[in-house]
């Protein structure tokens, strides 16, 4: 796209966290106008990487989407996009016993400020990602029927990251509603990219400036132990002899990927808010004896480089709200079907006006 279309079309983000969403928008063409989020060190890393965004740091239930629009003066339907991906925890399927029995947490209720906000702003278009455990919650079900009620059409699908040119498996659901026309997804590709293709851009970490890259870690010397005997690029405790293996994990089996190594020439498996821990998940480089830095986890979700990250609080905040971030490529694609739909209601409307 040339650069002077880029931001013909407005959003704004819910729930913005470090802005993954914010950025694959940008990237789409949107000019994200304002955001919200209640976690300050969130909201921190947000204001580094987005300058020019009206940044809303407050309780999304306390915030007022009126006073939004009167601050950027757009009356309703001005807006073209209303995105966002509120707090999954508790429709997780880890958190579910996969789907057996649903938690019930104030947090999920957060799905319906996406209604709230839609009846005062009533935006062209909208765009929710969250966790496939969604897919089969009434929640979904009740917030589509809010939907439909205010004029939109909606349609909801899981599909993997990795499709869609992120080095990684992530399966996530995503909701897209239109007042203009039947929302449509993007398509999915079959080349995946690998983790060798997403972690060349960056240095050895030991080479590395970066404070999130080259972040000093002490591993105990048992774990280091184990994670030196995984086989490089791909290896799994599991491929080590019974005698190698911790006590613990000889007599139970689950989470078979805890202390794994990725491949060079897979996807990345879920970059999860324990992606710098290797005893929550496969987040052991591939041949380094270590796990992957915050960058590398960053890099891996599809954040560039150089993006910003608040280390305030430490290294593992930041891992959470990397893990919690919406891949900006996988946003920046379905928010371009979006984009295309827009363009195709304006030309339609100046070709009506003409005629
Ligand atoms: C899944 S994360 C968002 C990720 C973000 N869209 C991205 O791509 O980087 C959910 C966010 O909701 C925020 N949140 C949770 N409860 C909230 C509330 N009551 N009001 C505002 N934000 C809230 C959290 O701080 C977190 O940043």
């Amino acid at each position: 796209m040339p650069d002077r279309q880029k931001h013909r079309f407005s959003a704004i983000d819910l729930f913005c966290g470090c802005g993954g969403l914010s950025l694959g928008l940008r990237k789409a063409g949107f000019k994200v106008l304002a955001a919200v989020d209640n976690d300050p060190l969130s909201v921190n890393t947000y204001r580094k990487n987005h300058r020019r965004t009206l940044l809303i740091e407050n309780d999304i239930q306390s915030v007022e989407p009126v006073a939004i629009m009167q601050q950027l003066n757009l009356k309703a339907g001005d807006l073209d996009l209303l995105a966002g991906c509120p707090p999954c925890q508790g429709f997780s399927t880890l958190r579910t016993f996969n789907g057996a029995y649903e938690i019930d947490e104030p947090m999920n209720d957060l799905v319906f400020e996406f209604a709230r906000f839609a009846r005062v702003l009533l935006p062209k278009t909208l765009m929710m990602e969250n966790v496939p455990g969604l897919m089969n919650d009434d929640r979904l079900r009740r917030l589509r029927r809010r939907l439909r009620t205010l004029g939109y059409k909606c349609d909801a699908k899981v599909f993997d990251a990795a499709r869609f040119g992120v080095a990684q498996r992530r399966r996530r659901m995503i909701l897209l509603a239109s007042r203009v026309d039947r929302p449509v997804f993007a398509m999915p590709t079959r080349r995946e990219r690998t983790v060798a293709e997403a972690l060349r851009v960056l240095l050895e970490p030991e080479n590395s400036e970066d404070p999130i890259h080259n972040y000093p870690v002490r591993r105990g010397d048992h774990v280091l132990s184990l994670i030196r005997r995984i086989p490089k690029d791909g290896g799994s405790r599991t491929d080590l002899p019974e005698e190698d293996q911790l006590e613990c994990h000889r007599k139970f089996d689950g989470f078979k990927d805890i202390y794994g190594r990725m491949a060079w020439r897979r996807p990345a498996p879920t970059i999860t808010g324990g992606c710098i821990n290797p005893s929550k998940g496969r987040f052991v480089h591939p041949e380094e004896d270590r796990a992957i830095t915050l960058r590398e986890a960053a890099v891996l979700q599809g954040f560039p480089k150089g993006y910003l990250f608040d280390l305030a609080r430490g290294r593992y905040p930041v891992a959470q709200m990397i893990g919690n971030a919406f891949p900006p490529k996988f946003a920046e694609h379905h928010a371009r079907s979006l984009y295309r739909q827009l363009e195709a209601s304006l030309q339609n409307r100046s070709l009506t006006a003409l005629s």
